[in-house]
């Protein structure tokens, strides 16, 4: 829960469009290391702290030890995915909230863990698992996908366009080398197609593009958000964070959606984006974009 783990994303932004007070309830769907959960409870509400992993949901019941008991009263958490968002608050007693946070992708502890597997700048097994108990990770992608399949999913979630010379540079050499870790995959597209124009890396989109699909991403924001549709209550906010184009565009089209059946307001016209102080401090800031709706 502390900075040194995962240093909370537009929070200032966040907590203001949450409307946070005392006495009030909220769900963080997105757990992670626990940076917006605590500051909700710090400002008096309760929060209920969901995510996927359970190494998240661990260390932030390990860290809540090192607060005040008051402080840790007002923290519930479970495992599982936000796309049960409305049975798993029910359970726990949150299944009218004033807001739902969704604070979308990995978190800094997953990324750092060499051995989870989503970090081309360390060398770990493909793995790429949020949820440790999900049968297949990104290395039976890699080696079990066609060529054909490759190109599809790379163009479908990374929006790669190079998505054809990678997939068949990995077909053509996935036998030879084995392709077995991040930094080998990385490097082979770094020697497929060069280095990117920007300061982007050349794996950047095939590795989100694995991503999205062993998490099954996209489809979860889109029953997330269903969900917590139904479990804030009159005036009560949804507030999302995304950090790529594929999940922003769901967030604004399902709000719009959501407007347009007259069940709310989207109060964001255009995505909030962190200032340039935050992005200085925070690299892993510059691509978030916050988007809010509110209920009647
Ligand atoms: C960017 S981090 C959240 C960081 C958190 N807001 C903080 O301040 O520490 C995203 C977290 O969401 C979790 N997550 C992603 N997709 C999920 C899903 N469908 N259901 C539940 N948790 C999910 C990830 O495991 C990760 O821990």
């Amino acid at each position: 829960m502390s900075s040194k783990y995962h240093t909370p994303i537009l929070l200032s932004e966040s907590l203001t469009f949450l409307g946070i007070d005392k006495g009030k309830k909220y769900v963080d769907a997105t757990l992670g290391g626990g940076g917006h959960a605590l500051a909700i409870a710090k400002l008096g509400a309760s929060v209920l702290g969901i995510d996927t992993d359970h190494e998240a949901v661990n260390f932030v019941k390990n860290e809540m030890q090192n607060i005040k008991v008051e402080l840790q009263n007002k923290i519930v958490l479970a495992k599982g995915n936000f796309r049960d968002v409305k049975e798993i608050a029910e359970a726990n007693e949150f299944s009218k909230v004033d807001g739902v946070l969704f604070d979308l992708g990995v978190s800094s502890n997953q990324l750092d863990k060499a051995e989870r597997g989503f970090s081309f700048m360390k060398d770990g097994p493909l793995d790429m698992r949020m949820n440790s108990d999900l049968e297949v990770m990104a290395s039976d992608l890699v080696h079990g996908l066609s060529k054909k399949e490759l190109v599809t999913l790379f163009r479908r979630f990374g929006e790669e366009r190079y998505a054809n010379i990678i997939a068949g540079s990995i077909v053509k050499n996935r036998q030879k080398s084995l392709l077995k870790t991040t930094k080998q995959l990385a490097d082979l597209i770094m020697a497929t197609i060069g280095r990117r124009q920007g300061d982007i890396h050349p794996a950047t989109l095939v590795f989100q593009a694995l991503r999205i699909a062993i998490n099954d991403e996209l489809n979860s924001i889109e029953l997330g958000l269903n969900g917590a549709l139904e479990i804030i209550k009159s005036k009560g906010k949804i507030v999302v964070i995304t950090f790529h184009s594929l999940e922003d565009k769901i967030v604004k089209q399902k709000f719009s959606l959501f407007a347009d059946s007259g069940i709310g307001i989207v109060l964001t016209k255009k995505p909030i984006i962190p200032k340039q102080a935050e992005i200085n401090n925070n690299p892993r800031s510059r691509s978030a974009k916050l988007r809010v709706f509110e209920k009647n």
